[in-house]
């Protein structure tokens, strides 16, 4: 919860998410309640399943919690502040608002860069059938489960890949690395440092088959061969769909595409 706390507060100019809605044929009227018992009943069942849905997100964020023991160790290791490990996820009703707006379709290469449990990765091959999905995430111990998670779905494993790095490394970039390929990259960066967001900058620019970018935090500068598009795509995240609920209206990502004159 501690952590959940001071993710939202970082976050908090920018909190909010979207109620779902089940997709209904163009010319079905929708179906209103004709007594006061049958609203109630319909109301009382989607109030329970809202919260359930809440649940699940708590439990969600919850399993991406770490030590602080290995939260030192990984941030030392790779030399980033430890504030860098905290826990948060993009829910699959705002991951699914995101892939429409970079339109994430199967001839991608996705790539997840601080990849947590690897839920936003299996979504991406599973739900929008990418080419291939890439996970890095530099905490072992999510790693680990997103690894688990994986082989629970065995059908997606010749699809996705997941490293336990950092995303920022050059040799996963160069020619021939797992990402050198990519075409679509999401950072979910609210507590990347300035430093991180930086390097991240140079290997987006230096990765020619990257056509988008989506970040929670904004890079400090725009990538060269890019143009930030406006306005970033507001999405639901774990901290503002358990703080808001139903009123949420979403966390601003930026959105940076390859410039199509390629300046
Ligand atoms: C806020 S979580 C996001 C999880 C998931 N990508 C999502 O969108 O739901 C950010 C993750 O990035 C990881 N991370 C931070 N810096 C990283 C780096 N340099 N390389 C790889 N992973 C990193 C953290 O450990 C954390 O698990």
């Amino acid at each position: 919860m501690a952590r959940l706390a001071v993710l939202a507060l970082l976050a908090a100019p920018a909190l909010g998410f979207q109620l779902s809605s089940t997709p209904r044929p163009a010319s079905a009227p929708p179906h209103r309640p004709h007594t006061m018992s049958e609203w109630r009943r319909r109301s009382s069942h989607s109030q329970k399943a809202e919260a359930a849905r809440l649940d699940a997100i708590a439990r969600a964020s919850a399993e991406g919690d770490v030590s602080a023991i290995e939260a030192e160790g990984v941030a030392r290791r790779y030399g980033y502040a430890p504030q860098c490990v905290t826990y948060g996820e993009i829910t699959p009703k705002g991951f699914t608002s995101l892939a429409a707006r970079l339109r994430l379709c199967q001839a991608d290469i996705f790539a997840d860069l601080g990849s947590g449990l690897g839920r936003v990765v299996l979504q991406a091959a599973e739900q929008f059938d990418v080419a291939a999905a890439v996970g890095v995430e530099m905490a072992p111990s999510r790693h680990d489960k997103a690894v688990a998670s994986l082989a629970s779905r065995p059908a997606l494993e010749p699809r996705v890949q997941l490293i336990c790095g950092d995303c920022a490394a050059a040799e996963l970039w160069a020619t021939g690395g797992p990402l050198s390929n990519l075409t679509v990259a999401w950072i979910s960066s609210t507590l990347f440092s300035s430093d991180l967001m930086e390097l991240l900058t140079q290997r987006v620019e230096q990765a020619s088959s990257l056509r988008v970018v989506a970040t929670l935090r904004p890079f400090l500068r725009c990538p060269q061969g890019y143009e930030e598009e406006v306005p970033p795509e507001p999405c639901e995240m774990s901290w503002t769909a358990q703080l808001y609920g139903g009123d949420d209206i979403g966390t601003p990502v930026h959105v940076y595409v390859r410039a199509l004159d390629g300046s």
